[in-house]
């Protein structure tokens, strides 16, 4: 990395990270009626104090409604109704705005199927009070899947193997979409210019914050394959995917070439006192 790990390691021993403020859960949903209800109350219950925002494309199953009934009678529920199907990404960016204009001060994703799992969420949070951005991760020790036929685990681990190596990221698991943010970093990675619209979303992010300098953790959580409803992933998310990183990764190792010290299309952390 530019900055020169040791330096950067050193820093962030000794710097100091403020205190969280509220924290807004971001539930993405397409069709997840089935869902919906059980992932709310567990979020709920596993952390009490924070809120939850569901973000809906307009799902033809009704999700969208029954999240509605959620909110009516819970002032810690919102929802944040999208026309249509525009992918996970902009769902998550939409999301995001909303949830800092409102002054949260941690925004978190997560999932809707239940395969991120709320009881986990409060080591998430202690994690973040010394961090910028933490994963919650597969890939390292004491992480695993549950479930999770043969087919999709080699996807996704082959997806971060690919990731890591194509834009030289020091992470075990960049496709995963269990995250807290402070809310400073996600104003710091320069969220307007993001185009990915579906999985590869989540590398972006991940290749921002870390690019950007910010102190990234990976906490070890066990992914549980949804038991209700379907997985939206398809070839085309795939697609998006490889080409994305892939140019990506050109850009940089030209940008190297050249001389530059830093990715032009990568923000960079406003300085910290
Ligand atoms: N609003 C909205 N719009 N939500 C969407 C869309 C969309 O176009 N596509 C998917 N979602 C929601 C789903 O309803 C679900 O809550 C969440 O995004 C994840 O979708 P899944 O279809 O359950 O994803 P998955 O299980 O195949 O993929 C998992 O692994 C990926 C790769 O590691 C997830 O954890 C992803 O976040 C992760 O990137
Ligand atoms: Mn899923």
């Amino acid at each position: 990395m530019n900055d020169g790990d040791g330096t950067r390691a050193a820093q962030d021993r000794g710097r100091q990270f403020g205190p969280l403020g509220t924290a807004l859960v971001i539930i993405p949903t397409y069709n997840e009626a089935e869902n919906i209800k059980s992932i709310v109350g567990r979020v709920r219950k596993a952390v009490p104090e924070a809120h939850v925002l569901v973000a809906d494309d307009n799902s033809p199953d009704g999700t969208g409604k029954l999240a509605d009934e959620l909110a009516a009678e819970d002032d810690h529920v919102h929802v944040l109704h999208r026309k249509g199907k525009e992918g996970l990404g902009a769902a998550y960016l939409a999301g995001f705005r909303w949830g800092l204009e409102k002054g949260y001060g941690v925004l978190i994703e997560m999932d809707a199927d239940g395969s991120h799992q709320p009881e986990e969420l409060p080591r998430l949070l202690t994690a973040l009070k010394g961090a910028d951005l933490v994963l919650g991760s597969r890939w390292v020790p004491g992480g695993r899947v549950v479930n999770w036929p043969k087919s999709r685990e080699f996807i996704s681990r082959g997806g971060s193997l690919y990731s890591r190596l194509a834009l030289d990221l020091p992470l075990r698991d960049i496709t995963g979409g269990y995250r807290a943010f402070r809310r400073e970093t996600l104003e710091g990675l320069g969220l307007d210019d993001v185009a990915s619209q579906g999985y590869c979303f989540q590398v972006d992010l991940a290749r921002r914050a870390v690019k950007a300098g910010y102190h990234v953790v990976e906490v070890p959580i066990t992914f549980v394959e949804r038991e209700l409803g379907d997985s939206k992933m398809s070839r085309d998310i795939l697609v998006e995917a490889l080409w994305r990183v892939t140019s990506w990764g050109a850009q940089e190792r030209v940008g190297k070439l050249l001389g530059r010290t830093r990715p032009s299309s990568s923000p960079s952390r406003p300085s910290q006192s």
